[in-house]
């Protein structure tokens, strides 16, 4: 095998060096060097191998589409996400941050599908950790191996031997590959081992799941082009005093990225949630002030959640502003709003803000929820525990409307609310005869005022 030559490219403009540099002379951005392999031997030129043969123009119409054969996971949740199971010979790439739970949502996957043969590769524990913590999880699966290897030749070695039918790597950070002389982790490595991942899942059919370690920021740590490269981009998240976790695809060539998928963590590893509203709904025997229950959409999941809001006399000469698990600019552009537009004086005030059950919420139909909240805190009165609220408040204090509003009412049905709160607009083309349910149109700041303090 000829020597492995590599250069280096800014990954900004494409400039191309013989060394490391930290500056681009080109484009003039900094660290954005990267190494990478320009000739791997002689026998693989472009891409192709010998013998291999080159693909040629087809026109689409002789292209005969085949349904993609999928794998059940046996997990509901994670099979919604994926768009329906595992699809043979994809890469789903699954980050986040350190202690969420990845590893232990990709054992517990590969002890439960029963009949495949699944190979769990792990860089980052040892055998015996595994062993914990799949006796931790309580299933017995004999079709299920542990490898302890990080050198993607001798992977590809044992894979041989054992032809396993589902490939697990704990974390694509851990692997190395001998055509390059950086350390694992390095950008060039990871895009260099997830290739090699790639070609094996793509040639040989069988579906790899990766682990992805994250940033600081939240991003999948390594370059952009890992991304790019597999099938599905998944992302746990959830907050680390919580139980919950939320599983959400970002990316996914086989399916819809607006699912989500909801877990909850306890002793014997993850739970699947079927019924989100019941969790996030907090446990509570009578009507305190402050609280207002939300219908949100989450992905295409409809679920009530509960926003809890404290407004008292600021203390101290600056109030105080904190929002968890919701965005704090847009709660401050909400108390503007009730300040211009209702004369409620906030300015004075500190407010707090959370959203019950540790989850974060973008869904803009949070807002009237949100509001209602502040003013029950702030008059220190509470709101009837049988009224639920979903719709977006606007900067001149009109009360629009959202999306999906059918599955908002008929999930508060579900859950036992009696009056729902939405806007006037979302009242056109919805037959009100066909819920059991009090649906009240507001569409303006005003009118729910009226509407929650007579
Ligand atoms: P882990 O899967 O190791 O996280 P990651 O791979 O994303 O870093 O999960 C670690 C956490 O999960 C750890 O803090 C303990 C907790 N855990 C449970 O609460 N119950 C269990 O049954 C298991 C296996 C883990
Ligand atoms: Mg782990």
């Amino acid at each position: 095998m000829a020597k492995t030559k590599t250069t280096y490219f800014c990954q900004n403009c494409g400039y191309q060096s013989a060394k490391w540099l930290g500056k681009c002379p080109s484009c003039g951005e900094w660290n954005t060097f990267v190494e990478e392999v320009i000739s791997k031997s002689d026998d693989k030129k472009h891409g192709i191998k010998k013998g291999e043969k080159k693909s040629h123009p087809v026109a689409i119409g002789k292209i005969t589409s085949e349904k993609e054969e999928r794998t059940d996971t046996r997990n509901a949740e994670l099979n919604r996400v994926l768009g329906g199971g595992l699809v043979s010979g994809s890469v789903v790439l699954i980050g986040g941050e350190p202690g969420i739970g990845k590893s232990t949502l990709l054992l517990q996957t590969a002890l439960n599908i029963k009949g495949k043969r699944v190979l769990y590769v792990s860089g980052e524990e040892s055998k015996q950790q595994i062993k914990m913590r799949a006796d931790r999880i309580g299933i017995e699966n004999n079709a299920c191996y542990i490898l302890n290897e990080t050198f993607t030749t001798d992977i590809f070695k044992e894979i041989e031997t054992l032809e396993p039918e589902i490939l697990i790597v704990d974390s694509i950070q851990t692997l190395y590959t001998d055509t390059l002389d950086s350390s694992p982790g390095s950008i060039s490595q990871i895009r260099e081992t997830a290739a090699e991942l790639m070609r094996f899942a793509k040639s040989t059919h069988v579906p790899v799941l990766l682990i992805g370690h994250i940033t600081k920021d939240g991003n999948l740590a390594g370059p952009k082009v890992l991304e790019h490269m597999v099938d599905t981009v998944l992302h746990f998240e959830g907050d680390q005093h919580y139980g919950f976790r939320i599983l959400r695809s970002v990316k996914n060539r086989f399916g819809s990225t607006s699912e989500l998928g909801i877990f909850e963590m306890h002793v014997g590893g993850l739970r699947e949630v079927n019924n989100p509203s019941e969790i996030l709904l907090s446990q509570r025997e009578e009507a305190a002030s402050g609280v207002a229950i939300a219908a949100m959409i989450e992905g295409q999941r409809p679920m009530l959640v509960e926003t809890q809001a404290l407004v008292t006399n600021a203390a101290y000469g600056t109030p105080q502003r904190s929002a968890t698990g919701f965005d704090l600019r847009r709660m401050n552009m909400l108390l503007a709003i009730l300040e211009k537009r209702s004369g409620f004086k906030l300015g004075t005030k500190d407010v707090f803000l959370n959203i019950a059950g540790g989850i974060r919420v973008d869904d803009p139909a949070i807002d009237l929820a949100i509001v209602a909240a502040i003013l029950s805190s702030l008059e220190d009165i509470a709101l009837s525990t049988n009224t639920c609220f979903a719709a977006e408040v606007g900067l001149s204090g009109e009360i629009r409307s959202v999306a999906h509003v059918e599955n908002r009412i008929l999930e508060a049905e579900k859950l036992g609310f009696e009056k729902v709160v939405i806007s006037k607009f979302n009242l056109k083309g919805l037959d009100k005869s066909r819920y059991h349910i009090e649906i009240v149109g507001v569409a303006k700041i005003e009118e729910v005022l009226s509407e929650l303090f007579g």
